[in-house]
């Protein structure tokens, strides 16, 4: 049984900043509400018709493909976690395999949301352990800009996302005690409507009946956040998970050198921080300067942490996430 470890990093946002004072001018919000309750300043927005989540995907890996100093043809797979596909079908990993030109490997989308890099980079793992693949690119990406309601009835959820991707390449390792050491994956049905965008699923409305409706007051296509609820299960699941995986490798809170939770809200962050007694130099947040980007929020934090070297070789590394399904999950990792 081999081990797989992150080879390579790289992330892409679109150049173009939306502050909380733009958001303002849309709708009834103001930059205290927004920073107060979220931590967020900014975040980026593509500009309509350049960037997609598959174009946005494709960028990241080819900075994590030159920096793993592998050729794109090495890649025996790819795992592409979105919510916003460029398409209802097919997937985005698909069309990855296309634009990057690789030769015809497995493409796989995952659409587990905010734990959606997480479940991917588990996926990926276990296909390396078991010897299967040597190189798969794993990325997380979403365009949420071109899916948010900018008016007032959707304030609570559109001040929140932003666009962007990050990816991976994860990568055959020999040493057992180097690379990911394990991860752990949780689901929680009953709240899947409580984080959820119910349009176009077919089991919500048919299509018919949405082109019948035409409906301008139709809200299902606009992502629906239960926020003090999922807030209040965040804190939990991110605490639980994380203590899991410690735990399945005999490991403790101050063993971690760095802790890249998932970019869902500053105060969650802190919260978790201040529960297990880490230093700032422990945790990287990035959410000020780009929002939530969901599945891509991971990848593009661990990478600038990275670029700022603030991973080394050897740093236990952990990752961790929650989101709509719910889903949470977290990866431990040596360095
Ligand atoms: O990444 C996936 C996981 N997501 C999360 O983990 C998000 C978890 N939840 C949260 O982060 C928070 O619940 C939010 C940031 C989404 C909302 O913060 P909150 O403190 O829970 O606010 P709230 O929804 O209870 O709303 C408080 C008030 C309401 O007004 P009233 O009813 O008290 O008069 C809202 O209408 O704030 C109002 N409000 C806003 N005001 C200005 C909601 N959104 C805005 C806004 N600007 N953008």
């Amino acid at each position: 049984m081999y081990n797989s470890r992150i080879s390579g990093l790289g992330f892409y946002v679109p150049d173009n900043v939306v502050t909380n004072e733009d958001l303002s001018k849309l709708m009834d919000t103001n930059d205290a509400w927004i920073q107060e309750r979220t931590g967020i300043k900014e975040r980026r927005h593509v500009v309509k018709g350049k960037d997609t989540t598959t174009i946005m995907g494709v960028k990241a890996a080819k900075i994590a493909i030159e920096r793993a100093g592998i050729d794109k043809d090495d890649i025996d797979f790819i795992v592409f976690a979105t919510l916003s596909p460029d398409y209802y079908f097919p997937g985005a990993g698909v069309l990855v395999q296309r634009d990057l030109d690789i030769k015809t490997v497995g493409a796989l989308d995952v659409r587990n949301q905010c734990s959606g890099f997480v479940y991917a980079i588990s996926i990926a793992d276990q296909y390396i352990k078991s010897g299967m693949y040597k190189n798969i690119l794993v990325i997380g990406s979403e365009l949420h800009s071109g899916g948010l309601d900018f008016t007032t009835r959707g304030r609570g959820v559109s001040v929140i996302f932003g666009d962007g991707a990050g990816a991976a390449i994860l990568t055959r390792e020999e040493d057992p005690k180097k690379g990911i050491l394990s991860t752990h994956l949780h689901s929680e049905g009953q709240y899947a409507e409580e984080l959820s965008l119910l349009a176009p699923g077919i089991g919500h409305r048919w299509v018919s009946d949405i082109l019948k409706d035409n409906d301008p007051d139709d809200v299902s296509y606009y992502p629906y956040m239960n926020g003090q609820l999922v807030f209040k299960n965040a804190v939990v699941r991110f605490s639980e998970v994380i203590m899991e995986g410690l735990k399945k490798n005999k490991l403790d809170v101050k063993d971690i050198d760095m802790l890249i939770p998932h970019q869902a809200n500053l105060r969650i962050s802190q919260f978790i921080q201040r529960k297990f007694g880490l230093s700032d130099d422990q945790v990287y947040n990035n959410i000020m300067n780009y929002g939530n980007t969901t599945a891509a929020s991971i990848p593009i934090a661990l990478t600038e942490a990275w670029e700022k070297d603030r991973i080394k070789e050897g740093d236990l590394v952990v990752l961790a996430a929650f989101g709509s399904g719910f889903t949470w999950g977290s990866v431990i990792m040596r360095w």
